[in-house]
């Protein structure tokens, strides 16, 4: 009897032969206030986590999320639509609303889902989708789950896609973006890119899961970095699992925005709310963010620090002013090697492949945190020099 395949496409033997099999490796966490981590038996500094301002174990965090699931219980029991939706989370998406100056928030189960949740909601089979080519995957999969026909422009390349947006036929135009691209650190072009969406009637949408807590003056992401409005960019998600450290998304917009979303986003009807804890916890994490500023500026420090020490080591950095510090290394195979070789030296940097980036980029993704000491980036800098110079 023929046996049938567990799934078309690359088998695991192919992924092997083409250096492209991921690995997970169990993480235990050494000092709760540091970066340090126990990677599979083996102590290391971890330069991969998204907790950008060390608010995933601050004790305030930590106390608010114990104390909301003495009172609430830990799952919600049900979606906002039924009996999900409980004091908690009305709370934070106001305060998410007060925090990004929008007229509601609402929130998600994850980035992911909100993304999804966002695109299918607002584009149809009669709508055309524009990305940045180096978009988040929950971006790109938003269009395809939305059925609307999905045109990609160069990275960055507003004239591209302004030629895309004059020959658009009909319908609605929806254009999406990352504000700072996750893999690679930089910056989209955001005041080119709303004023191209004004000229041409499409409407914009930026998440922003990387930019907001870490960039602008007061923290208030890449919209407050270029000093765009509402009006501007109409739409704006963000993610609760990175800066924030803790877990979960919003989508920041009119109240109308808000309001389709309740109605018509699929992935916020159909599924179990977050757990009200974690509502609680990102509310005190927020207010944190707020009070502690030195965080932010402690973390764009130690970004400065590890480009002026990786710049004069000759390390081959890229434009990114952000704390995702990419050093690109070409093929999947040199970027798994130089990882495992940086482990042994007591430091983790994730090894990132296709498809997560193109082939022919793959690259080590470094990722700074307030939660670092001066001299754990002295030590990157130091264990990537020795690794990258090694023939
Ligand atoms: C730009 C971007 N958007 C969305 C997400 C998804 O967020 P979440 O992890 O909350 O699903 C991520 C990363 O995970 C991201 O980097």
């Amino acid at each position: 009897m023929p046996v049938a395949p567990i799934a078309f496409g690359p088998t695991l033997a192919d992924l092997d032969a083409r250096g492209l099999r991921r690995q997970r490796r169990t993480m235990r966490r050494g000092e709760l206030d540091t970066a340090d981590i126990v990677l599979d038996g083996r102590a290391c500094v971890d330069f991969c986590s998204n907790d950008y301002l060390g608010l995933a174990s601050h004790p305030q965090v930590v106390e608010a999320f114990i104390a909301a699931a003495r009172l609430h219980g830990v799952g919600a029991r049900a979606s906002h639509l039924i009996t999900g939706h409980q004091s908690e989370h009305e709370a934070l998406e106001q305060e998410l609303a007060a925090w990004t100056g929008r007229e509601r928030a609402i929130l998600f189960s994850t980035g992911y889902m909100a993304n999804l949740g966002l695109v299918a909601a607002l584009a149809t089979r009669e709508s055309t989708v524009y990305g940045d080519g180096l978009n988040h995957a929950s971006l790109i999969d938003g269009g395809r789950l939305s059925r609307a026909a999905l045109h990609h422009y160069p990275h960055g390349d507003v004239v591209a896609l302004e030629a895309q947006l004059a020959s658009q036929e009909s319908g609605r135009a929806l254009v999406l973006t990352d504000g700072v691209f996750s893999m690679d650190g930089d910056l989209a072009p955001l005041p080119a890119l709303a004023r191209a969406c004004a000229r041409h009637g499409a409407f914009l949408a930026v998440d922003d899961a990387h930019g907001l807590g870490v960039i602008g003056d007061t923290g208030r992401g890449s919209l407050e970095h270029f000093g765009l409005s509402a009006a501007e960019v109409p739409a704006l998600v963000g993610t609760l699992g990175k800066a924030l450290g803790s877990f979960g998304a919003f989508v920041a917009g009119s109240a109308d925005l808000v309001e389709t979303l309740i109605q018509r986003a699929r992935t916020y009807i159909y599924t179990t709310a977050l757990p009200p804890a974690v509502a609680a916890a990102t509310r005190a994490a927020l207010a944190v963010s707020i009070d502690e500023s030195w965080r932010r500026e402690r973390v764009l420090a130690l970004t400065r620090r590890f480009r002026e020490l990786a710049r004069a080591a000759g390390l081959p950095l890229a434009d990114s002013e952000t704390p995702i510090q990419p050093i690109l290394l070409g093929t999947a195979e040199a970027a798994v090697h130089a990882s495992r070789k940086l482990l042994e030296r007591g430091v983790f940097v994730a090894a990132i492949r296709p498809p997560t980036v193109p082939a022919g980029t793959s690259r080590l993704r470094i990722t700074l945190s307030a939660a670092h000491r001066d001299a754990d980036v002295d030590g990157l800098v130091a264990a990537l020099a020795g690794v990258l110079a090694a023939p």
